[in-house]
């Protein structure tokens, strides 16, 4: 086992998160499918501390992080759809703080709304049924200007949800299903993870020049010569991914930010905006052991971040994958994967069209003219109403636009005649390009209140490039 692995699962031992209800909780270990110190918990009382704490990125010397729960990633939560989630956070940080359960509809005062934080030394309930498909879902803060500075300093874990539907399919699951948490760090002399962006990544996005995977550079994971679900999760402040296995080979894409799509999909890479998710299988079943396969970002041409080797759409080694030993297990994939409601974009209601601009100096990212502000109820969409929404990056640079309170699908892109495989699913984020129109078609049925909508590059949404939405 690697040392900081070894850290980090001892770390794991000391967490202080736990639920009332039955729900797995994983260790945050670099693997992220290990299951050791995973548990199942009854009866304690839920606690999730927002705190700092330390963790080995570069081994061997610690970096001072922000976490929930102890780890950076924060604790992995597994739940099954229609369990409940019940946990108090305890804000121990010196700053306000929340928790937002990214591409979950949750009540509203349970949101994590970027104004609705907990003050440093609060705390505050958070308890929901989780109402999803079963997928790869998130956690992180969300308060209103220092979303970018807190997950960068480490809060981000996964929530995963099961049910019984998935797991009659047989995908690959324990060991051969592994979360990766992907980010990119500014490598510094003191190895830490300060945050001071730019005027430049104020106005483009904060990039870092490597990659961290599951909190560790470099990442390494031993692995079977067998088929994998990985589970990646796009977790940078800024950096779009073009998400490919350095030899070329190709992977079936199986899922997107709201669960499985109806069939795989062939792909040899994947462009993944900050804050989207998609599950892929791969085989490794071929491969004799020592063989390695390194996960990577391809290079790609994009608007911003015009600093050196970090810029936007630089190469970048993601993880490596070290086949180890043979399969322990066989698994083959089904060819149909889930039954995928359709939203007729024909059948909405209205249409609404959503203008991302950007000023100079990142003075005014906007949506429709306007930065964010707490108090002003930007759009009030009816619950229950099918609508159009129709997103224009009128920028040079790429925005992933995010929605909270619901899930959406892809109608359409100016720039593509077929949707990719990461628009074929449920999504809450979508990429757009510079210059792109983005149609998505979309229903609120969950509950009602006060949301937000928002772009999912972290300085761009501190900025302000954030909608109040009210679900009516
Ligand atoms: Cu992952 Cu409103 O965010
Ligand atoms: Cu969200
Ligand atoms: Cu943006």
């Amino acid at each position: 086992m690697h040392a900081a692995q070894a850290f980090r699962s001892r770390a794991s031992h000391d967490r202080h998160v736990s639920s009332r209800r039955a729900f797995l909780l994983q260790s945050a270990s670099a693997t992220g499918a290990v299951l050791a110190g995973a548990a199942r918990l009854h009866g304690a009382a839920a606690d999730l501390v927002a705190g700092m704490a330390t963790a080995v990125v570069w081994p061997p010397a610690p970096t001072p992080v922000w976490t929930f729960g102890g780890t950076y990633p924060a604790p992995t939560l597994r739940v099954r759809s229609g369990e409940r989630i019940d946990l108090t956070l305890r804000n121990d940080l010196p700053a306000p703080t929340n928790v937002h359960w990214h591409g979950l509809a949750v009540p509203a005062d349970m949101d994590g709304h970027p104004a609705d934080v907990v003050a440093r030394g609060g705390s505050r309930h958070y308890g929901f049924r989780v109402d999803a498909r079963a997928g790869t879902y998130w956690y992180h803060p969300h308060p209103h200007g220092q979303t970018a500075a807190q997950v960068y300093a480490g809060m981000a874990g996964f929530l995963i949800v099961e049910d019984e539907e998935e797991r009659a399919l047989g995908l690959p699951s324990g060991v051969h299903d592994v979360p990766l948490l992907l980010q990119d760090r500014r490598l510094r002399a003191d190895r830490s993870f300060a945050y001071e962006p730019t005027l430049m990544d104020r106005m483009s996005g904060l990039l870092g020049d490597v990659a961290v995977a599951n909190g560790l550079a470099d990442l390494r994971l031993p692995v079977e010569a067998a088929l994998y679900r990985l589970r990646l999760l796009n977790g940078c402040n800024a950096r779009v991914l073009r998400v490919a296995f350095a030899d070329g080979r190709r992977f079936l894409v199986v899922g997107t930010d709201g669960g499985l799509l109806a069939e795989a999909v062939s792909a040899t890479s994947v462009d993944m905006g900050p804050g989207e998710r998609v599950d892929v299988v791969v085989d490794l079943g071929g491969e004799a052991p020592g063989r390695s396969v390194s996960l990577v970002s391809l290079p790609f041409a994009a608007g911003g971040g015009m600093g050196m080797g970090s810029a936007q759409g630089a190469p970048l080694r993601l993880a490596t994958l070290d086949v180890a030993r043979p399969a322990s297990a066989r698994t083959a994939l089904p060819g149909r994967l889930a039954t995928l409601a359709r939203l007729d974009g024909a059948r909405a209601r209205r249409t609404r069209t959503f203008d991302l601009t950007m000023g100079m100096m990142g003075t005014s990212a906007a949506i429709n003219g306007r930065t964010f502000a707490a108090d002003r109820v930007d759009v009030t969409v009816p619950m229950g109403d099918v609508e159009v929404w129709e997103v224009r990056n009128l920028t040079g640079e790429p925005h992933p636009f995010h929605v909270h309170a619901t899930s959406f699908q892809v109608l359409d892109r100016s720039t593509a005649r077929t949707l990719p495989p990461q628009d074929l699913g449920w999504k809450d984020t979508v990429l757009l390009w510079p210059g792109e129109r983005v149609r998505i078609v979309l229903q609120f049925t969950a509950h009602r209140g006060l949301y937000v909508a928002h772009c999912h590059n972290l300085e761009h949404e501190d900025a302000g490039m954030v909608m109040n939405v009210l679900v009516d």
